[in-house]
């Protein structure tokens, strides 16, 4: 039947925002009549969902778009398009087209819903199409998506950002937060769980903002998670991000009161030292974050809690870098995402003197990454013996006998067993932590 069927291919880069959009993407397309192309050459639809937090996220785009060239010139016919928050930036559309004449389709990260009329028009039209709105338009929810996962899903509860840290480059190209409705939101994952969905990502840059741009009714993040939390047949909640400046103590309450919101708190801290954390807006204090920490062990003794760091943000200086350094052994967080300072052209930090050498970013981004694997290995090394649950996510890519899942706390698991296990929850007792997984054998019952 689908013989004939047009073929896509979808490559997607960045944050889960971009992953959840691809699926959305695959699911207009479907709708189309489109089917997923196993590999890139058989495709003739081609689309690169793009991010652009940093430089090197960029360069990557560029030269696999460039080396589509020879594909394009076999294949007239092909459409290659670029979407995404590269191309939601000012002046890149038009970018791309110089620099990449091969591509014929370019719309950012508002225009989503409008890829059929554009594919349409190529084919109509022959002439490549560019839709990039500057403002974003109202949330759509009549669209659908494509889940990859057959039990987990990534669920939206709301749209860009309002904090605006001198760094990033996010609410330039994903505009102000606007929050979806909790009704829908909840009815989403009502019809995700009877699919078999058992765990849910709530995705938002700052999900502790949600709410507060409704007119109508004071209804926040907790009252949200609360509502979820009912639902019958879901197993486990978890979100992305969660903002240190907004993380209320109603909201930490609401969390350690819940069988299913996971306990694993993703809390970006970006810097130690407070002369930059200012710098940064980022809204709170080295003395605040802690603090912050430390309610959250308090009432959830199980806590796992992981960070975003950046080094070499203008201006910091040794010292300040070491307060980064004491803050992690102070935390001791059990993984941390740590990068390099990426100027990002609009942003205010951009304009920032004092830039640091790219020897010297490298240089503490080493001694970051050393620490940090010290401690993950302490931390995963006290679950020797331990009994975890697991939600078993899939077979292991190097060895097709062994199961990954994840813990509750986002620890990756490895343990021998059957295919059958995927999508359910299991014992697993640890035999052999290591720095960045647990390896274990299944608990009999
Ligand atoms: N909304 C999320 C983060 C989105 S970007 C939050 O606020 O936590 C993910 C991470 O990329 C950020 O936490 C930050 O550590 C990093 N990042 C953002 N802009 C960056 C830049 N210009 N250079 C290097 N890292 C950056
Ligand atoms: Fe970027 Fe800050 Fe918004 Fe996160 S909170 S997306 S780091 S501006
Ligand atoms: Fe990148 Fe856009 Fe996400 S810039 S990090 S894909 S919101």
């Amino acid at each position: 039947m689908t013989d004939n069927a047009k073929k896509y291919y979808i490559t997607t880069f960045g944050c889960q925002m971009n992953e959840k959009d691809s699926e959305v993407l695959a699911g207009i397309l479907r709708k189309m009549g489109y089917v997923a192309a196993s590999k890139i050459e058989e495709a003739d639809l081609i689309l690169f969902n793009t991010c652009c937090v940093r430089e090197k996220a960029e360069n990557k785009v560029f030269s696999y778009i460039g080396e589509l060239r020879d594909l394009k010139s076999q294949n007239p016919d092909l459409i290659i398009g670029v979407c995404g928050c590269m191309v939601q930036q000012k002046g890149m559309a038009k970018k791309i087209r110089k620099s990449l004449p091969h591509v014929d389709l370019l719309f950012g990260t508002h225009n989503t819903h409008e890829l059929p009329d554009l594919i349409e028009n190529i084919l109509a039209s022959r002439t490549p199409q560019i839709s990039v709105w500057d403002t974003e338009g109202a949330i759509r929810e009549d669209l659908p998506a494509e889940r990859e996962n057959p039990y987990k899903a990534l669920v939206n509860i709301m749209y860009g950002c309002n904090n605006f840290c001198t760094y990033c480059i996010v609410p330039y190209v994903r505009g102000r937060e606007r929050s979806r409705n909790p009704e829908h939101i909840v009815k989403e994952i009502e019809e995700l769980v009877n699919d078999g969905v058992v765990e849910i990502m709530l995705l938002g840059q700052n999900v502790n903002s949600y709410g507060k741009d409704f007119q109508d009714r004071t209804f926040d993040f907790a009252d949200l998670l609360r509502e979820i939390d009912k639902i019958q047949g879901l197993k486990r909640i978890r979100y992305m991000t969660s903002h240190p400046r907004d993380f209320t103590d109603k909201l930490i309450k609401t969390i350690a009161q819940s069988d299913k919101v996971s306990k694993h708190f993703h809390l970006p801290v970006q810097a130690g030292s407070n002369r930059i954390l200012e710098k940064m807006n980022r809204g709170y204090t080295r003395e605040q974050y802690l603090n912050l920490i430390t309610k959250i062990r308090e009432h959830n003794q199980d806590a796992t809690i992981t960070t975003d760091i950046i080094v070499g943000f203008p201006g910091e200086t040794e010292e300040d870098f070491k307060e980064t350094l004491d803050l992690m052994a102070e935390v001791r967080y059990d993984s941390a995402f740590t990068f390099i300072y990426s100027t990002r052209t609009g942003t205010p930090a951009a304009k920032f003197k004092e830039q640091v050498p790219m020897a010297e970013k490298k240089a503490r981004l080493q001694r970051l990454m050393d620490l940090q694997n010290d401690i993950s290995k302490e931390i995963n090394e006290s679950y020797l013996n331990k009994v975890v649950e697991v939600l078993v996510e899939g077979t292991s890519k190097t060895n097709s006998d062994m199961l990954t899942g994840k813990t509750d706390g986002n620890k990756t698991v490895i343990f021998p067993g059957s295919d059958l296990l995927i999508g359910k929850i299991v014992s697993v007792k640890i035999t052999e932590p290591q720095t960045w997984i647990l390896k274990g054998e299944l608990e009999e019952k």
